[in-house]
């Protein structure tokens, strides 16, 4: 997710592009293709997400421990409108409600994530276990079990124990590696006779980036040119670690897989005949997905981040690079940690080749990428101000994974679209062409050969979008914060959804077009139903039917008064 600072650096840029179609992958050219008919391989499995944070709620009750994030959003300043995390969806106390509406969906995955303060309230082992935060799981597992929903966990979603970050320093202190491993080993001995799909870390570059050096996220640290790579380099440690603690110790018994969710971008030079913006695009995606892929992969950092950042530091008289190193040995021991490789995607940027100063005051990991980031105006952007949809960017992020490192099994862990909504609005027409329009990229890129396993829609619920608070809605169930009950409304893109899980893929064009038809029409009706909703107070009754009627108002009276504008002119 591109934090706000570096959209100064983008340029508005319309591009004329030509769109066709293609079966096999070709780099040199720009197929933005036709739409591709057809299903997904057998077995395929579909699935939505969430995670702890952004849903649970409950943030201070049945022992649970501080997190990171607990502190930071109670910090007036730092969240949009200073909201918290601290009730969210009450998904803590709606597990049975939640399950039913993922078999609804008739979802063959769920992914969600473990609060490690949950279950260590200090964040180490050896303090204090925290049996009801371990029930809650159990509860959780057990019952999508039970619902035939396979659970794939992440074990880090980004709410360190507060006392790690006290006592340590969090991500910049190479304890954490033992601390999570201690976490992680808890979780496959209470949890791993059930879970069979872990990941270590979702989205590492938000951690290291927007924790350590934006300071956007918790913990809100500035550490601009050096945080960011302190912390990716403790988390790639951690994760190997985690990864050889279930292979020696677990996976004989268990036989589950461990992988990594990784976030990236797709980088598109803005010019595919001038040879710098190719290698300014390439270093956009070495620099984001490639900083945490290719150690993995291949044991050490792209050559391009050693080669750019190491100059950069040498040209700011440092010693050593800004860029950690990892020994030998490290490398032999983090290369090959990934059964899976999981894959966080939501937009595309197109990239030209931009010198940026190398002094040491303005050194930083943007900066360090000596690029610009653009976009076309025309890209929809419904919701999120970062995220615009760019649906062939999928295709080729995923042909790059494949060809950089030796065509992993991928699993899609996120990918989705927020609207910022004023309106109560269920029927998100715009979702449904987002969620098409990608899906049906991804199955052009397993016709090119990807390897990809299974698909989980980003997210099942409106949430908690961090330093946005409440303000960008991702789900493809609205859920109404204002009510105390946090009840569920089913949006369009619920049907739509629903659709492609049955059909495993899109079977024809007319099918296609008449489930997003019917999708709209129900939709309508389940606008009226949350209206209409009986709510527990007198006070959420006022707010439920004053809301959408002050926009309509809104919109009338607007448009009475650009009538009588128009009027006077004429
Ligand atoms: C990635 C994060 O993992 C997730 O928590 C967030 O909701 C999405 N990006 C959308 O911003």
């Amino acid at each position: 997710m591109l934090p706000r600072c570096a959209f100064s650096v983008c340029h508005v840029l319309m591009l004329v592009l030509c769109l066709s179609a293609a079966e096999d992958f070709d780099w040199t050219k720009n197929d933005h293709g036709s739409f591709y008919y057809g299903t997904f391989p057998a077995g395929f499995s579909w699935g939505a997400g969430s995670s702890a944070y952004q849903t649970e709620g409950a943030w201070d009750k049945d022992g649970k421990g501080l997190s990171i994030w607990d502190v930071f959003s109670h910090k007036k300043g730092k969240i949009q409108q200073n909201e918290t995390g601290d009730s969210s969806c009450e998904g803590y106390y709606k597990v049975k409600d939640d399950v039913s509406l993922m078999k609804e969906l008739k979802l063959n995955h769920y992914r969600f994530s473990i609060s490690w303060p949950r279950l260590l309230p200090t964040g180490i082992k050896s303090d204090h276990i925290n049996e009801k935060g371990m029930q809650h799981y159990d509860q959780l597992i057990d019952h999508l079990l039970e619902n035939k929903i396979t659970p794939i966990v992440t074990l880090y979603h980004w709410d360190l124990p507060q006392v790690l970050q006290e006592k340590y320093g969090g991500w910049q202190n190479i304890s954490m590696v033992n601390h999570f491993n201690e976490f992680a080993n808890l979780c496959f001995e209470r949890f791993g006779n059930r879970v069979k799909y872990w990941i270590t870390f979702n989205n590492p570059w938000s951690v290291a980036v927007e924790g350590y050096e934006t300071g956007e996220h918790a913990p809100g640290l500035k550490l601009r040119g050096t945080g960011a790579y302190r912390a990716a380099h403790h988390i790639i440690k951690a994760h190997a670690k985690v990864w050889h603690t279930y292979d020696t110790q677990w996976r004989a018994k268990q036989k589950g897989l461990v992988g990594i969710s990784l976030s990236g971008d797709w980088g598109e030079p803005v010019d595919i005949s001038n040879q710098k913006d190719i290698e300014a695009a390439e270093r956009y995606v070495q620099f984001y997905l490639g900083w945490f892929a290719t150690p993995i992969f291949h044991g050490d950092y792209p050559q391009v981040m050693k080669d750019f950042i190491g100059r950069k530091s040498v040209q700011q008289g440092l010693g050593t690079s800004r860029l950690p190193t990892f020994s030998p040995q490290e490398k032999s021991y983090i290369k090959g940690t990934c059964d899976f490789l999981g894959v966080g995607h939501f937009t595309t940027r197109y990239i030209t080749q931009k010198n940026n100063p190398s002094s040491r005051s303005s050194s930083s990991y943007f900066s360090d990428r000596d690029l610009a980031e653009l976009v076309d105006p025309r890209w929809p952007d419904p919701g999120s101000e970062w995220l615009y949809s760019v649906p062939w960017g999928f295709r080729r992020l995923l042909n790059f994974i494949k060809t950089q490192y030796g065509n992993p099994m991928i699993y899609v862990t996120e990918n989705g679209v927020s609207e910022k909504m004023l309106c109560t609005e269920l029927c998100d027409d715009w979702r449904i062409q987002y969620y098409k329009d990608y899906i049906n990229e991804m199955l052009k890129a397993i016709k090119d050969g990807v390897n990809v396993k299974g698909y989980t829609a980003w997210s099942l619920l409106d949430k908690f979008e961090w330093d946005e608070g409440y303000s960008e809605r991702f789900g493809l169930y609205y859920v109404d914060f204002r009510n105390k009950n946090k009840p569920r409304y089913p949006k369009a893109s619920v049907q739509f959804y629903k659709r492609i899980i049955s059909s495993n893929g899109f079977p024809n064009q007319r099918e296609v077009e008449n489930w997003r038809r019917k999708a709209v029409e129900t939709c309508s009706s389940s606008n009226q139903l949350l209206a209409a909703d009986p709510l527990t107070s007198h006070m959420e009754m006022v707010t439920e039917i004053v809301v959408p009627t002050v926009c309509t108002l809104s919109i009338l009276l607007s448009a009475i008064f650009l009538m009588f504008l128009l009027r006077r002119r004429n």
